[in-house]
């Protein structure tokens, strides 16, 4: 099983977000994840589809996550599709339209993605498994990097797995060489991870290195 290690910009040192970037490319990242705060959804404002533009230039090859933690994401996604966002991640609990929305990041050429908030259970999602390839289980609460791994989320992946044994498990928040192997244990196969790459004390690719040793 091939686990994959999403590197999320939202820890990148933005002064010099290019160079982080081929970093992580260098070492390996399977994808790049730019997050999408609005200060609504979330309490915090990051990136809209400039910064994934801008990724795109540098990482031309290199698959792109536009996590939309936003009201109403439908508002965006031809933006982000256009941009150059080849996943786009929608919450469960920002739109009242997922079944359209879903359709719509589809319709735009991107592959769709659901997200779980910690308190949202799996049942949440029956109905529209069958429509998309990711389903994200956020291990932390969204809004900011850094914060503590929520220990109950191995079993929650559990109950996913059973939920559907084909959709590919993303966990998000709080991941490192500690706990990616108790995700991994579960049922995931996609590790997003900010402060363990980009606040890595060795640099980004000794990051990238000590969660891949830890789940190989
Ligand atoms: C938080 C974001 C995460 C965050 C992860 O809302 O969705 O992607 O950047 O950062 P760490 O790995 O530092 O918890």
């Amino acid at each position: 099983m091939t686990v994959r290690i999403v590197p999320s910009i939202l820890s990148a040192d933005l002064t010099r977000l290019g160079e982080q970037v081929r970093e992580a490319v260098a070492a390996g990242a399977d994808r790049i994840q730019v997050d999408v705060m609005d200060g609504h959804f979330v309490p915090n404002l990051t990136f809209g589809p400039g910064v994934v533009a801008a990724v795109r230039r540098v990482a031309p090859e290199l698959p792109i996550e536009a996590h939309l933690m936003i009201e109403r994401p439908e508002q965006f996604v031809q933006a982000f599709a256009d941009a150059g966002a080849d996943h786009i991640l929608v919450q469960v609990e920002s739109t009242t339209s997922l079944y359209r929305t879903v359709h719509a990041i589809a319709e735009a050429g991107a592959q769709a993605g659901l997200v779980l908030n910690p308190g949202t259970p799996v049942e949440s999602l029956r109905e529209l498994v069958p429509y998309v390839r990711m389903v994200n289980v956020m291990t932390v609460e969204p809004g900011f990097g850094g914060q503590k791994f929520i220990t109950t989320s191995p079993e929650k992946i559990r109950r996913l797995r059973v939920l559907s044994s084909v959709v590919e498990i993303e966990v998000d928040g709080g991941i490192d060489a500690r706990t990616a192997p108790l995700v991994v244990a579960a049922g995931a196969t996609v590790l997003v991870a900010g402060n363990s790459v980009f606040a890595f004390k060795q640099g980004v690719a000794a990051g990238i290195k000590a969660i891949r040793d830890a789940v190989d």
